[in-house]
């Protein structure tokens, strides 16, 4: 029998990393070990992984030597964190570091770093066309990620960055989906204009990771980034009036008022679109879909998305 390699997975509980636990447990090739990263192996999410016959380690983003030994004998390491947890850069930007040196620590022959850009990049902290939040960050959760690149990078361990995109989940859970007007008209308020953005299906980003994996250490040092499709808003408004059998009609909001809806993130969300409008041509181009299909030959297109989610969106 051969040995098959083992790939060590954080958030395996959440959207990304169980995209990829469930790529590997449905590999009719079976090539890798699952090894699941989780601080709670006694909660739901966890046990119906152990179900699916994965292994559950425990580890947590802020302790070093957890991640140590979760990556010790590990072939690959899928590493993600999670900005919406606490809100905090300079954490995210800490945990990180304890990736990047866990995985050096552990001979760790190909991580993928689940990144964004640092739009400081594009628009310096100087620059006036969208405030800068928390004294030096533009798009907070944006930023700490690419700043992270550099620990990947410093630490000498083979990466492959992985450009994600907006989920289309976040219709459902994250409070994005369509909404009704006063004149009873579901509307999809986003601050896009008439510019395309790139989506995926949540659970495509693991099946990309896992095609990543598959390819080999190939992709090791290159940033590969992924989309199921580049829509503009109001060709996503058409695809949900079709799906829902209801009329949504696409609001474009200024980022402005986006950013002073007052919810937690908002002002960082505001950013974060009007940076994806404002610079669409190249924020599309770091996204190609073809390659994402060519890693993952069942990539969903926002139709096929709908089909198996349309019902669960809430429709306020
Ligand atoms: N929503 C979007 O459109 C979008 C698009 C691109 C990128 N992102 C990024 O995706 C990230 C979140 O990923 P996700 O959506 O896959 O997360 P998720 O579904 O919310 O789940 C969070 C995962 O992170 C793990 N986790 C959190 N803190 C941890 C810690 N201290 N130690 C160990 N594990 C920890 C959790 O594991 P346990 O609870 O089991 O320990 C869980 O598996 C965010 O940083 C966000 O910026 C989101």
């Amino acid at each position: 029998m051969i040995d098959k390699q083992t790939i060590a997975i954080v958030g395996a509980t959440g959207a990304q990393g169980g995209g990829l636990v469930r790529a590997i447990a449905g590999d009719p090739q079976g090539r890798f070990h699952a090894r699941a990263l989780t601080r709670k192996p006694g909660s739901e999410k966890a046990r119906e992984l152990a179900g699916l016959g994965v292994e559950l380690v425990e580890a947590d983003l802020d302790d070093v030597d957890s991640l140590r030994r979760a990556f010790r004998g590990a072939h690959g390491a899928f590493c993600v964190t999670n900005f919406w947890e606490h809100f905090s850069p300079d954490k995210e930007l800490a945990q990180a570091a304890n990736l990047a040196n866990a995985a050096s620590g552990a001979d760790v022959a190909h991580v993928i770093w689940s990144t964004l850009d640092d739009t400081r990049r594009r628009v310096p902290l100087d620059d006036d066309r969208m405030p800068t939040l928390m004294s030096k960050y533009k798009v907070p959760h944006f930023d700490a990620k690419g700043e992270a690149d550099r620990f990947f990078v410093e630490s000498g361990v083979p990466t492959t960055f992985l450009l994600t995109s907006f989920y289309w989940d976040n219709l459902i859970a994250f409070g994005m989906g369509p909404k009704a007007g006063s004149d009873g008209v579901l509307a999809l308020s986003m601050p896009m204009g008439d510019r395309k953005l790139p989506g995926i299906a949540a659970e495509d980003i693991g099946k990309c990771a896992f095609g990543i994996f598959a390819r080999g250490v190939e992709l090791a040092g290159q940033t590969v980034g992924i989309a199921g499709e580049h829509l503009t808003g109001a060709e996503m408004a058409a695809a949900l009036t079709r799906a829902l059998g209801r009329e949504v009609r696409y609001q474009d909001v200024p980022p402005e008022v986006y950013r002073a809806l007052g919810f937690p993130g908002a002002e960082d969300l505001g950013n974060m679109f009007q940076y994806k409008r404002d610079f669409e041509t190249d924020y599309c181009r770091a996204r190609s879909v073809e390659e994402s299909r060519s890693l993952n030959p069942a990539l969903q297109s926002f139709d096929d998305w709908l089909v198996r989610h349309a019902s669960l969106i809430p429709l306020g």
